[in-house]
């Protein structure tokens, strides 16, 4: 039932707030976050032993993953790799000690992200698999020890909104359960929890922006190719805003790392190509405006989504939106929205099938 909207994309990004509480709910105490995995009984005592954490994924729900690597890597001392299920599952890895495997998926279904679970199980094995996953009865919850369920709710729209949020906040909820099982600090670990509580009200601050962004999809509509920027932990978001821009409006759109531009993308820079910068307000704020003063030097027009607080000034050829102030770790979810919003009625204005778009299909269960 689409309700008061005209797609089930829209509907779903409106969801998020109770999506991403819903997601919460019963697993934060006052000061720690409470047991949250089901399956094997000895999931703490497996979660202290571990040395290292193997993310595998696709499309979206890999974004997340990459995302995860920041804040597992940033919060505790085990290295966490990433990668895309249809390229691990063919090549070799070398052992790995007490390793943690997830896999995160909405649908629980996704045939590579399946086969690399199996690969791990038959071949040197882990100290635990876990999932993170929307559906309870799917393939992958079924085959892995441990389960960290999303609870976004059926997700219809072929563009994963809800889902890659709320697997997020999961991944927010296990870098914790990480930090308490290898005896983090205390206090660090009350404020995280602290932060996560005020999560839902700030996604509804930034669905404010909505008719703001909606008229910005008008600067988009015309255009061929987009660049997203991030950087640190938002480089992933960028990530993510380019995948949507292209799946649903079939625009082409890449992401960089603002670091990266001078390398060779720069190159590509002039009015025709829209570049989208996610700039919070985090450590890495000063080394971003001097990239985005790179672009702007050359001609490139610059829609920034940027911290009240960030103090970035408007000017010829940079458009600025003003997102709430967010905790640091917050940030990749909360500025995540904006671009499915942009993605959304740059699609809309476009006039393609948003909540089908061509050739993809909701869950990919062949290879
Ligand atoms: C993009 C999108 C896909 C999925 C990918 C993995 O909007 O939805 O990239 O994220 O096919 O699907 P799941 O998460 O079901 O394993």
């Amino acid at each position: 039932d689409l309700g008061e909207y005209r797609h089930f994309m829209l509907k779903e990004i409106f969801e998020q707030p109770q999506s991403v509480a819903a997601t919460l709910e019963g697993r934060l105490a006052a000061d720690h976050v409470l047991p949250c995995l089901h399956g094997v009984s000895d999931a703490l005592e497996r979660l202290a032993q571990v040395d290292e954490v193997q993310i595998i994924a696709c499309g979206t729900s890999y974004h997340a993953g990459l995302v995860g690597r920041y804040w597992i890597e940033a919060n505790t001392d085990i290295p966490c790799q990433v990668e895309v299920a249809s390229e691990y599952r063919y090549r070799r890895q070398p052992p790995r000690k007490n390793l943690l495997f997830v896999t995160i998926s909405q649908s629980g279904e996704t045939a590579d992200t399946l086969a690399a679970l199996e690969k791990i199980k038959e071949n040197h094995g882990s100290l635990a698999t876990l999932t993170i996953c929307n559906v309870a009865e799917s393939s992958l919850i079924r085959e892995s020890d441990l389960a960290l369920m999303t609870v976004a709710g059926p997700e219809i729209g072929v563009a994963s909104t809800k889902a890659f949020t709320t697997q997020l906040v999961a991944l927010q909820l296990l870098m914790v359960l990480l930090m308490q099982a290898k005896g983090a600090d205390a206090g660090k670990i009350a404020k995280i929890v602290d932060d996560l509580r005020k999560l839902p009200a700030l996604i509804e601050q930034a669905l404010d922006l909505n008719a703001t962004i909606e008229k910005l999809a008008e600067h988009f509509i015309e255009k061929h190719h987009a660049l997203f920027l991030g950087r640190g932990e938002l480089y992933p978001i960028a990530m993510e805003g380019a995948l949507k821009l292209k799946e649903i409006s079939y625009i082409h759109a890449e992401a960089y790392p603002a670091g990266e531009l001078k390398h060779g993308p720069l190159a590509l820079v002039d009015s025709e190509m829209p570049i989208v910068t996610v700039a919070p307000n985090t450590a890495l704020l000063e080394k971003l405006k001097s990239n985005l003063e790179e672009v702007r030097s050359r001609g490139g027009v610059l829609y920034v989504f940027a911290d009240r607080e960030a103090h970035i000034q408007e000017a010829d050829n940079l458009h600025v939106l003003e997102m709430p102030h967010v905790p640091e770790l917050l940030a990749p979810i909360v500025y995540t929205l904006p671009l499915q919003l942009l993605s959304y009625h740059v699609a809309v204005q476009k006039g393609t099938d948003v909540d089908k778009p061509r050739n993809l299909a909701k869950s990919v269960t062949v290879e």
